[in-house]
Parts: structure tokens; sequence; C-alpha cells
């Protein structure tokens, strides 16, 4: 049975969601404030779709077929009135995030599941905000979603078990393997792939080794798609220091401070991929160019 998905928030990973959802038989409302950010989704969703026909992972039909699927919507009220399950992909802000969560209890139906995509915001505190906790879970989506089998769900204190398998079996559903993790500062994936950027970033800042140097290491040495300092810019320098942030006040470890070239590199405004420099110069596309001048 396909049920009726609603996705808040059309940036990336909602335009990801979104469209794993959809090309899976599942009706989605793709829900954001901005009318041009859902039109720009839409175009990125049907780009990506594209690279799939092209590749033979889907036929230019279910191609159509799937676009077709997915109704954009800048209310939240209507968006979600029909939904039984939400997933949450809004910008990775805690006030943002609990004034949703407010507003999609009052507005879902009963019984409609509420899923965030949060990379490190407590669920548990998410699901306080609502008068439905145990009906609140976490659904953590990989970067690109199309492409990364993960789906990390996170159980908050009160998230039944019943809803914990419900996800389980449409993660399945979607093609995605989930891993089950408890409620704690950076869940399972960020807790330790951010240590791991940190380190890089370190290793760079106490000029150890180069960019290259450091991103081949892990390359080659440990089979990785690619080196953690390219992977930061993928994921935005802004978010890993805010991940590390959670973490270190999390835990209240030093382990977990963030190194200060990345601090600072975030006050400048070098964010990665979205602003275009980072440890690498990108295209306005998002292609790779050189290392950052700052750093050779
Ligand atoms: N939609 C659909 N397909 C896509 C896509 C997208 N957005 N992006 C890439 N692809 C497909 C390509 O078509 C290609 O398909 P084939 O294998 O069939 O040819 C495949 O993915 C690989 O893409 P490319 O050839 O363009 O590039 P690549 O081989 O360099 O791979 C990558 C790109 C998949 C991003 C790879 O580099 C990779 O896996 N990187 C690591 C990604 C990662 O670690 N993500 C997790 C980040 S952490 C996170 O998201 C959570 C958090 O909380 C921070």
């Amino acid at each position: 049975m396909h049920l009726p998905i609603a996705v808040i928030g059309a940036g990336t990973m909602g335009n990801g969601i979104a469209h794993v959802f959809a090309q899976h038989g599942f009706g989605v409302t793709l829900i954001d404030v901005q009318a041009a950010q859902l039109e720009k989704a839409l175009s990125i969703i049907s780009k990506n779709m594209d690279r799939q026909v092209s590749k033979g992972l889907m036929s230019a039909a279910d191609r159509t077929e799937a676009l077709g699927r997915i109704i954009l919507e800048t209310e939240l009220a209507s968006g979600v009135k029909s939904a039984s399950l939400v997933v949450e992909a809004a910008t990775e802000n805690t006030a943002l995030k609990l004034d949703i969560f407010r507003k999609l209890d009052q507005h879902a139906p009963a019984g409609c599941i509420l899923a965030s995509n949060t990379s490190s915001i407590s669920i548990t505190r998410i699901a306080a905000a609502t008068s439905r906790p145990g009906q609140v879970i976490g659904m953590h989506f990989m970067n690109p979603v199309p492409v990364m089998k993960l789906v990390e769900v996170i159980n908050g204190y009160a998230t039944e078990a019943a809803i914990t398998q419900t996800i389980i079996g449409l993660c399945r559903q979607i093609g995605k393997i989930s891993c089950v993790v408890n409620d704690y500062p950076g869940f399972i994936a960020n807790r330790i792939l951010m240590p791991m950027i940190n380190e890089a970033i370190y290793s760079l800042f106490e000029g150890v080794a180069a960019v290259t140097e450091i991103d081949t290491v892990m390359k080659l040495g440990m089979a990785h798609p690619m080196g953690p300092l390219q992977l930061a810019d993928f994921i935005g320098l802004d978010v890993c220091l805010s991940i590390l942030g959670v973490l270190h006040e999390g835990f209240g470890n030093p382990k977990y401070a963030p190194c200060p070239l990345l601090a600072k590199m975030v006050t400048a405004g070098y964010l990665g991929v979205k602003s275009g420099e980072g440890f690498y110069t990108y295209d306005a596309s998002g292609k790779l160019c050189e290392v950052s001048a700052r750093f050779k």
C-alpha cells in the first residue's frame, strides 16, 4: 500500500526525499514557504530522474509517472491534511523545527507519523513539542538521497515500537536499508563521521599534510568515495560546524571541539560546494575544480 506522504522543505534533502518516495509509487506533497524553491526542486528532481533514465535505472514512462505524483504546496496546513507520514527536511535550526512540529501536530491527521530528517537535533526534544511524541521519529537520509542506501532511523525517548516498525517497512518499500538507533547527540552517523572530518581539518591546520594528501589517504587507503575534506565541502562547512557544536555541547567532551580553522572558514562565508569555495573550489554547477588557493 502506498501511503500519502508530505515532505516539508524543498532544499537538497527535501527534493531527494520527495524523489525517492515518488519513484517508488507514493503520492508526495512537497511543501515549502517559497514557491520559487518548489519549482527549482521539481526541476532538480526531473534532472536527477533523467540521469537515472539515461543509466537505465528507470524507464522514461516511469519517470513521467513519478513526476506526476509530486504536488507542490506552499501552505503547510493544507499540504499535510491527508498525509499518513510527514518527513520534515527544513533548515537545521532547532527553533524552526520546533515551530514546524507544533504546526504539524495541529494540522496533520491523528495517526499520521511525524518524522524529522534532522542530522543532529534531538528527536526527543522535537517530539516533546507535540501532543503525540509516540508518533515522532527520526528518518535521517544521506545526501545524495537517490543514491545513498541508508536511512538512519532514530527512536526518540517516547517513540512507539509499532511506529518504528512502520518506518522500517517504508524504508524497504523505497529501496533503502534502515538502521535503528537511539536518540543521543549526533546519533550514529554524525557521531562517527564528524570527528573524522574534524580530525582531517586539524591535520591540515597543524600542517601534517596538504588537502590532496589528506583526501587521497582516505580515498585510496580506506576506500572512501570522497576524502573527508571534500566530503565536508559537500555536506557544507556550516553544517559540519553546527553538528560538532551539538556533539561538543551534548557530551561536554573536548574531543568534539571544532577545529578553529573550520570555525574561521564558516565565519568568512567559505562553506564548501554551496558557496563555491571551501577546501576546494567549485563551478556554478557544483563540480569540483581545484584545491582552494588558500591551501596551495
Ligand atoms: N540523483 C540521482 N543519481 C545521482 C545523484 C542524484 N542527486 N548524484 C549522483 N548520482 C548517481 C550518478 O548518476 C552515478 O550513477 P552510476 O553509478 O549509475 O553511474 C552515481 O550516482 C555516482 O555519481 P557520479 O558518477 O556523478 O559521481 P561519483 O562517482 O563521484 O559519486 C557520490 C558521487 C555518489 C556523491 C560519491 O562521491 C559518494 O558516495 N560520496 C560520499 C557521499 C556521502 O558520504 N554522503 C553522506 C554525507 S553525510 C549526510 O548526508 C548526512 C549528514 O547528516 C551530514
